[in-house]
């Protein structure tokens, strides 16, 4: 199969574009590497069938790429993907994920693709009243960044109502692994990683309580390359683990891995931080055979092993 992946550079993207490769598909990537790394292709460069394409997802010319490599399904995963910036800049914020995703979209349709597949997150749900989050709950955005992908999520299913372009959307909650940047505010693993791999003091905020849904890479790359095909058409899944995950014991495994002191430094919460989260992947494992195999302690000491080769 010929595909396209956006966001091709990232964290998740890359993982993505490793898989798809090593199980003998074209891969043509299309990033603009403002958060994401060249050297993250490092393993598909010189592959015979890679393609990578530095471009703006919002750049007209992606029209004319698309229609050159004819992919048969699109993954688009580049995105502006930070809810404070989104909050400090809401502009910027649409700018990069509605109307990127309008043009990625309008590009894959005219070039006669069959299906796109749509990275989303939990901050669509909001402040859930149940969790885990079941798969048809309410959404609710309460942030640009949870509206901008919602947006896109309405675009798909508009896409498909107006033209038959087939589509699903992957739900994605905390994602962990190899190639997270410690830089961002999303990803906490590889921030605790980092430090601790370094000596350096880390934070937990409040008391420790808050709970995330922490999902390995390779599973969710995994849900990616199951919604390829047929299954899934027109639906969205959580790709979540269900479990929920205090930020204190998230230290302690993580310590643990690393073989470094569970001593976090405690300080106040952060105003606007959700106090638990973790969504229901049972639609994911009906619709698409999909299962988060990984157990987090197991992943994390990948990512560990990772961050300590680099
Ligand atoms: N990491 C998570 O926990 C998580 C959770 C929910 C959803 N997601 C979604 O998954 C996707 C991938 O996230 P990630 O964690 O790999 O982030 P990432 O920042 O590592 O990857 C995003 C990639 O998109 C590229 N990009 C950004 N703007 C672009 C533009 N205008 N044109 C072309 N390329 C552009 C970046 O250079 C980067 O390579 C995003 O859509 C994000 O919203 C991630």
């Amino acid at each position: 199969m010929r595909l396209l992946v956006t966001g091709g550079a990232g964290f998740i993207g890359s993982s993505l574009v490793d898989r798809l490769l090593a199980d003998g598909h074209e891969v043509a990537v299309v990033d603009d590497l403002s958060s994401g790394d060249r050297a993250n292709l490092d393993g598909a460069d010189g592959h015979p069938l890679f393609r990578f394409y530095e471009l703006d997802v919002r750049d007209l010319a992606l029209r004319g790429l698309m229609a050159e490599w004819r992919p048969e399904v699109v993954c688009h995963l580049a995105a502006q993907i930070s809810v404070r910036a989104s909050v400090a800049d809401p502009v910027h914020d649409a700018r990069l994920n509605v109307e990127g995703t309008v043009n990625v979209l309008e590009a894959a349709r005219a070039a006669g693709a069959r299906k796109a597949l749509y990275a989303s997150s939990v901050a669509v749900y909001g402040r859930p009243a149940v969790i885990p989050v079941p798969g048809d709950a309410a959404t609710d955005a309460r942030s640009p960044y949870a509206a901008s992908k919602l947006s896109g999520e309405v675009y798909l299913s508009m896409f498909r109502a107006l033209h038959g372009l087939s589509y699903t959307t992957l739900v994605l909650s905390n994602v962990y692994g190899p190639r997270q940047s410690p830089t961002g505010e999303a990803g906490v693993v590889s921030i605790f990683t980092d430090a601790l791999l370094r000596g350096s003091p880390t934070v937990v905020y409040g008391d420790g309580s808050q709970t995330r849904d922490y999902i390995f890479v390779d599973d969710v790359v995994d849900g990616f390359v199951r919604a390829c095909g047929e299954r899934g058409n027109g639906r969205r899944f959580n790709l979540g683990t269900g479990v929920q995950t205090t930020d204190r014991e998230l230290h302690s495994l993580v310590a643990l891995a690393a073989g470094a002191p569970d001593e976090p430094r405690f300080e106040p919460a952060r105003l606007g931080d959700l106090p638990a989260m973790a969504v229901d992947p049972a639609p994911a494992i009906d619709g698409l055979g999909w299962h988060p195999r990984t157990d987090l302690l197991t992943g994390l000491k990948t990512t560990v092993e990772w961050a300590r080769s680099r």
